[in-house]
């Protein structure tokens, strides 16, 4: 099990959006949420994600689990990847990469700069991060991403290729 959800009530002042919405997500599933307009989905999103804190019941993620979103629409990332944009938004993920990346260059043997290095390596390591790339490659080639992820271009054509679909 990744997550057990159960939303007892989501509300918008008196009107109720949801009630005992209940599923779960087990190892190596892969759920898509389909709904019209307007019943619900991106609220989801927000409880899911933790963005929205304002409902009753209870979402639980199994210890360790990371969850990590993107937007549904994009503005102004000009020339960042694919890649790099998904790498950005995992909690920890570039605060930890630019101390490993950066002390080594700075720190001498300044021994609370080394310190700080050396969880930075363990904590990277505890989080699976130096796989995560690969793992993002994986993900991203199942949508038919393959090598355009590494290219800023390819934004518009993901975003092109999401228009069909709506959260
Ligand atoms: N912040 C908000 N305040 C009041 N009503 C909202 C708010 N956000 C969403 N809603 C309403 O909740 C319903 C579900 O919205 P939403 O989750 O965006 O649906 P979906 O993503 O499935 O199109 C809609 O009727 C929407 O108007
Ligand atoms: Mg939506």
């Amino acid at each position: 099990m990744i997550a057990d959800i159960h939303i007892t009530e989501k509300s918008f002042g008196d009107k109720t959006l949801m009630k005992d919405v209940k599923f779960s997500v087990d190892d190596g599933e892969k759920v898509g949420v389909v709904g019209r307009n307007g019943v619900g989905k991106s609220t989801l999103f927000g409880i899911l994600s933790g963005k929205d804190t304002d409902y009753t019941g209870e979402v639980i993620f199994r210890r360790g689990i990371t969850v990590a979103t993107t937007a549904q629409e994009h503005h102004g990332l000009g020339e960042q990847t694919v890649m790099s944009y998904i790498l950005g938004g995992l909690p920890e993920y570039s605060k930890l990469k630019k101390i490993i990346d950066e002390y080594p260059l700075t720190m001498g043997d300044n021994m609370r700069k080394i310190e700080e290095y050396t969880q930075a390596l363990e904590r990277f390591d505890q989080k699976g991060f130096y796989q995560v790339e690969e793992k993002i490659e994986r993900e991203l080639s199942n949508f038919q991403m393959r090598r355009l992820w590494q290219s800023a271009d390819f934004f518009p054509v993901w975003r092109s290729k999401k228009a069909g679909g709506n959260c």
